[in-house]
C-alpha cells in the first residue's frame, strides 16, 4: 500500500497574514519553500498535498468535492473568484429530471426515455448519446441527493423543448441556482472541505504519464502566493467561456457585441488547462444564446416566466413565435423583429405563480398597466393591437390550442388579473455547450481517444452533452450528475492505493485561525450593539457583540443580497473585521463591493456607540 508523505503542518494560520490568501478553511498539509520560479511577482511557493483537487466552485465543482469527500478522499477546492457559485448561482429556471418523486406527486408521467429523446432532439442529434443517456438516467437520483443535502426542489415547471414539466425548483417557483449553491456550499463547510478562494489554477501538472497535481496562484490584497498542490486526481469544473467575448467570437464571430448572462469568471480557463495536456474538445463552436435577457442590465429573465404563461410580443404588440420552442428558434424569431428586441408580457396571475418574477419587479425591470391598453400606452405601442393579442392568447389558453404558432406548453394561465406587466428582452450569450471531451466516468479524453490518467472534468467546461442546443434545465442536470460522477471516480482513483483521507471537521477546528490579531488592544465598551446600512438590494442589519473590550461576534440579522455572494462576506470579510478589530484596511470582497461597503458602514454604525 502506498503511503503518502504527510508534509509538515504549516497551516494557513501559521503563515504571515499576506499568505492567508483565499483560505476560507485551512488546508492541513502545507510545506513552505522559497522559490522564484513560478511567477515573477510571487515570492514563495507553498506546497500542499491532497487526494483530489477540484478546480472551480460552481455547482459542478461543489458536487464533485462533496462526493469525493464522502468517498473518503481529502479534497482541496480552488476557485479563482472571491466567491463560490459560478454560473450556477445565476441559474433560475430549474433542474431537469424525469421520474422523480416530485413529478409523481404532481401526476406528471414523464420518463427517462422522453427526457433523453427531448435532449437529443434539442441538440439536433449532435450530442454524445452515451453522455445524454448517463445524464438522463441519473438526473432523478441527483434530485434525491440534493434533497437529502437540504435542497428544496419540490416545484416542477415547464421549460422550452420539454415534452413534460420536469424543471425542478424551490417551492413557488423561486430561483433555483442561488439556493443550490447555498445548500452545496454549506455541505462542503460542514464536511470541512478546504476551499481556497481567489486562487487560480495555472497548470495541471503531468508527470510519469499521469496527472500529479496543479500549480495555482492565490491573490489577496494585491499580493500573490504560488502553490503547488499535489494530488492523484484533478477535477476541472471551472465552467464555460460565456464571459470571454474574444473566445466565443473566435468560434461564432456573429456574436460580437452580444450581451452575456454569464458571471465574470466564465472565461474558459479550464479548457485551456486541459488542452495543454492534449485533451480533445467536443462541439466547441456550439454557443447558446438565450432569447430573454434584459438588454440594459444583461439580467437573465428565466424561461420559466414563459413556462408559467408569459407571451412575447414585438413593438407593434403582436405575438410572433411559439415562445416555448428551443432557445435558438425563439432567439432567431426575436432577432427578426424590428429593433431586434421584444417584450415578455404577462399578468398578475402569472406573477403570483412564479416567485422568480419578484426579483425582476424589485430590480425595476417591469413596466406595468392596469389594463392591456394602459400597458401598451406605457410601452408606446398600439393599444388595440396589444389588447387583441391578449384576447386571442386567452382564447388559445382556454381552448388549449394555439392555432397561431402551435405552442403547447405553459398554457395554464389566461391573462385575467390586473395589473399587466412587460419586460423588455433581447437575446444574449448564455451557455457554451462545447468544451473538454469526457466519457461517462467524467474522465478527460485526449485527441487520440485515450483517457488522460488522473484528469476528470464536469459541467459547462465539458462538451458533448448538449449538442447543438441545450434545453433549459439541462445545465443543472448536467453539472450535478457529472460533478458527482467526477468526484466519485476521482476519489476512487486517488484512494486506490491509499491516500491522505478526508479531514474531519474537528481536525479542522483544531487548526482554526486565531480569531483576534494578538497586537489588537481592547477598545470598546462591552455590550451588544446594532447598526444598519443600505446594500445592493436593501437594508443590511448587523449585531456586534463586544466582550472584554474586543469585538467578539458580528451577526448579520438582515440582508437581501445574492446569498451565494454574501457568503463570502460572512465567511471572509466578517472574520477579517473581527481579526483586525476594525473595518479599517480591509478590502471589499471583489464583485460584492456595495454589499461589503454596507457591512462596513453597519458595523461602524453599531460600534459608534461602543467607544
Ligand atoms: O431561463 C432559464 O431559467 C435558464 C435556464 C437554463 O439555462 O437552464
Amino acid at each position: 500500500m502506498k503511503m503518502k508523505k504527510l508534509l509538515s503542518t504549516i497551516a494557513c494560520l501559521g503563515l504571515s497574514v499576506s499568505l492567508l490568501t483565499g483560505c476560507t478553511s485551512t488546508p492541513t498539509q502545507v510545506e513552505k519553500e522559497v522559490t522564484t520560479e513560478v511567477t515573477e511577482s510571487a515570492q514563495e511557493t507553498l506546497t500542499l498535498e491532497t487526494d483530489v483537487i477540484v478546480i472551480g466552485a460552481g455547482g459542478g465543482g461543489l458536487s464533485a468535492a462533496i462526493e469525493a469527500h464522502d468517498a473518503g478522499a481529502h479534497v482541496i477546492l480552488v476557485e479563482k473568484m472571491p466567491f463560490v457559485g459560478g454560473n450556477t448561482a445565476r441559474a433560475t429556471g430549474g433542474l431537469n429530471a424525469a421520474g422523480t418523486t416530485f413529478q409523481k406527486e404532481a401526476g406528471i408521467e414523464d420518463t427517462v426515455e422522453v427526457h433523453y429523446t427531448d435532449t437529443m432532439k434539442g441538440g439536433e442529434e449532435l450530442n454524445d448519446p452515451e453522455l445524454v443517456k448517463f445524464m438522463t438516467e441519473n438526473a432523478a437520483d441527483a434530485v434525491a441527493w440534493l434533497t437529502d443535502l437540504g435542497a428544496d426542489l419540490s416545484d416542477v415547471g415547464s421549460l422550452g423543448g420539454a415534452s413534460f414539466k420536469r424543471a425542478h425548483r424551490p417551492t413557488g417557483g423561486a430561483p433555483v441556482g442561488d439556493h443550490l449553491v447555498n445548500v452545496l456550499y454549506q455541505n462542503t463547510e460542514q464536511r470541512g472541505i478546504d476551499t481556497m478562494l481567489n486562487t487560480e489554477a495555472t497548470e495541471v501538472i503531468y508527470e510519469n504519464d499521469k496527472v500529479t497535481g496543479i500549480k495555482a496562484i492565490a491573490t489577496e490584497n494585491g499580493e500573490k502566493t504560488s502553490y503547488i498542490i499535489k494530488a492523484d486526481a484533478v477535477v476541472i469544473a471551472s465552467g464555460g467561456f460565456g464571459n470571454n467575448p474574444e473566445l466565443y467570437t473566435k468560434y461564432q464571430p456573429q456574436l460580437d457585441g452580444f450581451i452575456s448572462t454569464n458571471q465574470p469568471g466564465a472565461t474558459g480557463d479550464g479548457i485551456i488547462l486541459a488542452e495543454a495536456l492534449g485533451a480533445a474538445l467536443d462541439d466547441i463552436e456550439q454557443i447558446q444564446i438565450h432569447p430573454t435577457v434584459h438588454p440594459e442590465t444583461a439580467a437573465l429573465i428565466t424561461e420559466a416566466v414563459r413556462g408559467n404563461g408569459a407571451i412575447l410580443v414585438n413593438t407593434k404588440g403582436e405575438r410572433f413565435t411559439d415562445e416555448m420552442s428551443t432557445r435558438d428558434k425563439v432567439s432567431a424569431a426575436v432577432l427578426d423583429q424590428e429593433g431586434q428586441y421584444a417584450y415578455l408580457v404577462f399578468d398578475q396571475g402569472v406573477r403570483e405563480s412564479l416567485k422568480a418574477i419578484e426579483k425582476y419587479v424589485a430590480q425595476g425591470l417591469t413596466t406595468e398597466g392596469e389594463t392591456p391598453e394602459a400597458l401598451a400606452t406605457a410601452l408606446g405601442m398600439d393599444a388595440d393591437t396589444l389588447k387583441a393579442t391578449i384576447t386571442a392568447w386567452n382564447d388559445s389558453v382556454k381552448s388549449g390550442t394555439d392555432t397561431a404558432f402551435g405552442r403547447s406548453a405553459g398554457m395554464d394561465i389566461a391573462f385575467e388579473k390586473a395589473p399587466y406587466y412587460a419586460i423588455k428582452i433581447a437575446p444574449g450569450v448564455h451557455h457554451t455547450m462545447g468544451g473538454i471531451k469526457i466519457n461517462t466516468n467524467a474522465e478527460v479524453v485526449n485527441t487520440d481517444g485515450n483517457i488522460i490518467p488522473g484528469l476528470f472534468a464536469a459541467g459547462e467546461v465539458t462538451g458533448g452533452v448538449h449538442g447543438a442546443e441545450r434545453l433549459g434545465g439541462n445545465a443543472l442536470a448536467d453539472i450535478i450528475v457529472f460533478g458527482r460522477q467526477a468526484g466519485t471516480k476521482a476519489a476512487t482513483l486517488a484512494m486506490a492505493d491509499g491516500g491522505i483521507g478526508a479531514t474531519t471537521v474537528s481536525e479542522k477546528e483544531e487548526a482554526a485561525t486565531p480569531k483576534i490579531n494578538e497586537t489588537a488592544t481592547a477598545s470598546f465598551k462591552d455590550g451588544v450593539y446594532q447598526g444598519e446600512a443600505t446594500g445592493n438590494n436593501g437594508n443590511i442589519k448587523v449585531e456586534v457583540t463586544v466582550k472584554d473590550g474586543f469585538i467578539d461576534t458580528i451577526e448579520v440579522l438582515e440582508h437581501h443580497e445574492t446569498s451565494s455572494i454574501f457568503m463570502s462576506i460572512q465567511n471572509d470579510l466578517i472574520p477579517d473585521i473581527i481579526y483586525n478589530q476594525s473595518t479599517e484596511g480591509i478590502d471589499a470582497v471583489t464583485g460584492a463591493s456595495n454589499s461589503s461597503t454596507a457591512v462596513f458602514e453597519a458595523v461602524n454604525s453599531a460600534l459608534s456607540t461602543a467607544k
